[in-house]
């Protein structure tokens, strides 16, 4: 685990442009700082997404085509706080339809909340959280003979550029069967004047979320960055849909990385890209879907149309 996060850190800090992992970003001070993302104003995409799920939940029902009586499986990948899934989970359970819920998580501590949280609210559903990474979780369940829709909520593709995305997507192909659907939570493309504040907010959240990455390599790797000579900087392509984050250094600076034993030069003005978060059209995800198993049947959007959830079924 430390090994991957020191090799990781010198690949990324020894390539020019240099980069760093966003994968990093969620240790326990970082998941607390995207809980506050979550909330605050600027950042539209989880709003957006819980009005779909809990004003569509029967438009995301019959986009699955599900059948009465026919048992099948939810699966969600990377648990979340069930927020914006219960409004659906509850609308099955309320249909009587037949399933099991499974969220897959790399946290078991993630987990076992999600489980405490639903049993309160939801206590007739069938609950069977599965710990460990996506496709072997998913490798493990492909043998079963139950319909299965995979969910992956939060505009979370969006952290990979679009030829890993369309990897991800193929790859999940090949761990389902036909006739299984996938569920994707997608930022839609929009005005800069929108998107840019969820990723540059006015109370400096997503800055202290971006530059902990640096806080985390000097505590785990005995490295010596000093915070406030960096800073937060995004940018935002209409174009492309790329939403990019950086971490800028305010000076010509170095930094020595004692687990490395390895120093690193940062000039004045050097960006260190820390993130994607891709926003789509129908161009794009179709870039993305191409050549995989999936084929788009379902687009369904909020009020605003900022924010899409996309059903796809498995050919
Ligand atoms: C969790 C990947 C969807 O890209 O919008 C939020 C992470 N980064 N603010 C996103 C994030 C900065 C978020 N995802």
């Amino acid at each position: 685990m430390i090994e991957q996060f020191k090799k990781e850190v010198d690949q990324g800090l020894s390539s020019n442009p240099k980069t760093l992992p966003s994968k990093y970003f969620y240790d326990e001070i970082g998941d607390d700082l995207f809980v506050q993302i979550m909330n605050m104003p600027e950042y539209y995409l989880t709003d957006c997404e819980l009005e779909i799920f809990s004003t569509k939940a029967q438009e995301l029902i019959a986009a699955f085509q599900l059948e009465q009586g026919v048992p099948f499986e939810i699966i969600e990948l990377g648990a979340g706080d069930g927020s914006k899934t219960k409004h659906l989970l509850k609308a099955l359970i309320h249909a009587q339809y037949d399933f099991d819920y499974i969220p897959i998580d790399i946290s078991q501590n993630a987990l076992d909340q999600l489980q405490d949280l639903l049993h309160k609210m939801l206590p007739t559903l069938r609950v069977s959280p599965r710990q460990g990474d996506y496709f072997g979780v998913l490798e493990s369940l492909k043998s079963g003979q139950k319909k299965k829709i995979v969910l992956f909520m939060g505009s979370n593709l969006g952290n990979m550029p679009n030829d890993r995305a369309h990897q991800f997507i193929y790859q999940l192909g090949s761990n389902l069967n036909a006739g299984d659907r996938l569920l994707l939570g997608l930022d839609i493309i929009k005005d800069k004047s929108i998107v840019l504040p969820a990723y540059h907010d006015a109370q400096g959240i997503t800055k202290a979320f971006n530059l902990n990455l640096l806080t985390r390599i000097n505590k785990e790797l005995g490295a010596n960055f000093e915070i406030n000579q960096f800073d937060h900087s995004p940018e935002f392509s209409e174009e492309t849909g790329a939403a990019k984050s950086f971490i800028k250094s305010l000076q010509q600076q170095q930094v020595y990385i004692s687990s490395l034993n390895k120093s690193y030069s940062f000039e004045e003005g050097e960006l260190i890209q820390t993130e994607i978060s891709q926003k789509y059209n129908a161009e794009i995800l179709q870039q993305v879907v191409q050549g995989t198993d999936f084929e788009v049947t379902h687009k369904i959007y909020d009020s605003r149309e900022y924010f899409a959830d996309v059903i796809l079924s498995r050919s």
